[in-house]
């Protein structure tokens, strides 16, 4: 039986909708079509050099009509007389609670008013999820797997042993690497969200690596522990010293420090990543999250799996980032559960864990 499903995102700075209409349990007989997919990022942050939470809540009151109206618009067979979707599927956290709240409000004045259940969906199980889809369907891979979770606010390796079973392995003890990129990014005088800058910069010196061997060293941290977890937050502060070092920073000195930045991170992410592999004995790897959008990061780690015969599953750079999509995916599986939730007792969880969702 066909669903459409109306996904709503709003756990941070980016306001995301949209309609998709699947069919078929997780596996070969899964398939969606996406009928509109609306985002809009907010601008407001970029002076601030991160997001305002209160700022950002305001926001997403603003675009979130606005979003509605433009997807509903654009998706074919949506007419007056009948509610759009079957189901609302709406992001309860982890995220910004004042941001997670709007998103919530919505969903069930949506809900109300279309007479349609929702379902409360975990963001983080939604970057996981549009990872694995491909050309609609669930790209063909095998568990077990390793999840590398990378964005603004969270770093996490989770070993799933089948769909829906997610066990943390291990996790930042400070920055996520998202908020690292950010943090590097504003030191070196670029508006938030920094990573995309930091990868540009990094990237117009890939090419010319040999005739300008790296002047500086950056520390990657914790690559030798023997444990899955990362720390960024002194990659930070050892950038910084370097900016003060030498000041004033050239054009050449920001993209020597940018390109060496992303190949630390890299170096780490790509090194735990392999190890969990080996330890889980994992097919494949699933990475999502903003930063997963890094074209460095997706190569490096791509040619290392395949060398150990372990598949790299990524959804394309333009759905790293958050949107409604992942969610109104991830609620779908829920829904053909039936795991809608009372209107009443719906509530924000900033903190949510993705373990929570194992059975
Ligand atoms: O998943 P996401 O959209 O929001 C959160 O759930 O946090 O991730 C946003 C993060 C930001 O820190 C942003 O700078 C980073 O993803 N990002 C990148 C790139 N594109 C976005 N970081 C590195 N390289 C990129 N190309
Ligand atoms: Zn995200």
């Amino acid at each position: 039986m066909r669903m459409r499903v109306l996904g709503i995102e709003t756990s941070a700075d980016d306001t995301g909708i949209a309609l998709i209409e699947a069919e078929g349990k997780f596996g070969p007989d899964f398939k969606f079509k996406i009928l509109a997919n609306g985002v809009s990022s907010q601008k407001i942050h970029a002076e601030y050099g991160g997001i305002y939470p209160n700022l950002a809540k305001r926001e997403h009151g603003r675009n979130l009509p606005l979003v509605l109206e433009k997807v509903l618009k654009e998706s074919s067979g949506t007419t007056k007389d009948m509610p759009p979707a079957d189901v609302i599927a709406v992001t309860y956290g982890p995220g910004l609670e004042p941001c997670l709240w709007t998103g919530i409000t919505f969903a069930q004045e949506l809900s109300k008013k279309w007479n349609v259940p929702i379902v409360p969906v975990n963001h983080m199980e939604g970057h996981i999820l549009i990872s694995m889809m491909e050309n609609g369907r669930i790209a063909d891979f095998e568990f077990p797997a390793i999840a590398l979770l990378i964005s603004g606010g969270h770093t996490e390796l989770i070993h799933m042993k089948e769909f829906g079973t997610y066990k943390y392995i291990g996790r930042t003890r400070d920055d996520a690497v998202g908020e690292a990129f950010d943090k590097v990014a504003r030191l070196l005088g670029f508006p938030y969200p920094g990573g995309p800058y930091i990868s540009q910069l990094a990237n117009d010196t890939q090419q010319c690596d040999e005739a300008t061997p790296h002047r500086i060293h950056l520390p990657r941290p914790m690559i030798h522990e023997n444990n899955f977890d990362f720390s960024f937050a002194g990659l930070k502060t050892a950038v910084l010293r370097l900016v003060e070092k030498h000041q004033p920073l050239s054009e050449e000195m920001k993209k020597t420090i940018a390109r060496e930045f992303e190949d630390a991170v890299t170096d780490v992410l790509v090194y735990k990543t392999l190890r969990a592999v080996e330890e889980c004995g994992a097919s494949t790897v699933i990475m999502g999250g903003g930063v997963s959008a890094n074209k460095h990061i997706r190569n490096e780690l791509n040619q290392k799996l395949r060398a150990v015969g372990c598949q790299l599953l990524v959804c394309p750079p333009e759905l790293s980032t958050d949107n409604g999509l992942m969610i109104a995916l991830a609620g779908y599986f829920h829904a053909l559960k039936k795991e809608f939730t009372d209107l009443a007792s719906l509530k924000a969880d900033g903190n949510l864990s993705i373990a929570s969702l194992s059975k």
